[in-house]
């Protein structure tokens, strides 16, 4: 499989997310990513669907919006309406709700023609989402806990990729989007690829670099 770069613009700098955005698309980037966060399922506060429609015009690449919010479901219609390509929500944000919320986010997203997926934390077994498998485009395993750029990679995360790519071959979604975001960098991406992940989100790596076109092209090798 092909693997396909997603640069977290959490990294850029907010000033100028603009010219950020058109760089990762002249560099090679596959995909941004979007870190969205609310200040009560992480710590932090990021930006709203406002930030889609305005980076929406500048740039052909799909837009991954990764929502880190709680009740994702009352925001979906902002961000789908914004012109996010793939929305993906949190199973913790989702499971703290009641037991069917995050197989009817996926719905929802699904209803505005917009591709979904599923998130879990380092913590969650990859097992506790496999019932939403089949209506996921993507899944994606986190490899640090999310709110903050900047953190080290954890390990075990591999082996629920592993899990993960099988699962998809089991269910007949040989090629479905394994999607791995955080502590990537030029060093661990052969083994996170190897493991099946094929989308790469970076962010201190991407925005880092001194040859943002080299290093994503390292990424991918
Ligand atoms: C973490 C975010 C990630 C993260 C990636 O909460 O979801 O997208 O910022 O940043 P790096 O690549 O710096 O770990
Ligand atoms: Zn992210």
């Amino acid at each position: 499989m092909q693997t396909k770069i997603a640069p977290s613009i959490l990294s850029a700098d907010f000033s100028a997310m603009g010219e950020a955005v058109k760089k990762l698309e002249k560099c090679g980037a596959d995909l941004i990513h979007c870190d969205v966060m609310d200040g009560t399922f992480v710590e932090p506060i990021t930006f709203g669907g406002q930030m889609i429609k305005n980076i929406r015009p500048l740039t052909k690449l799909p837009l991954d919006a990764h929502l880190m919010i709680a009740h994702p479901k009352t925001q979906i219609k902002f961000f789908a309406e914004a012109g996010a390509d793939i929305i993906t929500v949190h199973y913790k944000a989702c499971a703290e709700i009641s037991e069917t919320y995050l197989k009817e986010t996926l719905e929802l997203i699904k209803s505005y023609g917009v591709k979904c997926g599923a998130v879990v934390n380092p913590d969650v077994p990859v097992e506790k989402i496999y019932d939403v498998f089949p209506l996921c485009d993507m899944v994606l395993l986190m490899s640090v806990y999310p709110g903050y750029g900047g953190q080290k990679f954890i390990p075990e995360v591999l082996e629920k990729v592993k899990k993960a790519r099988a699962y998809a071959i089991k269910i007949g979604k040989a090629d479905m989007d394994i999607e791995i975001d955080g502590g990537v960098t030029e060093e661990n991406a052969a083994q996170i690829r190897a493991a099946g992940a094929n989308v790469l989100v970076a962010g201190s790596t991407v925005f880092k670099a001194q040859n943002m076109t080299a290093t994503i092209a390292n990424l991918k090798k």
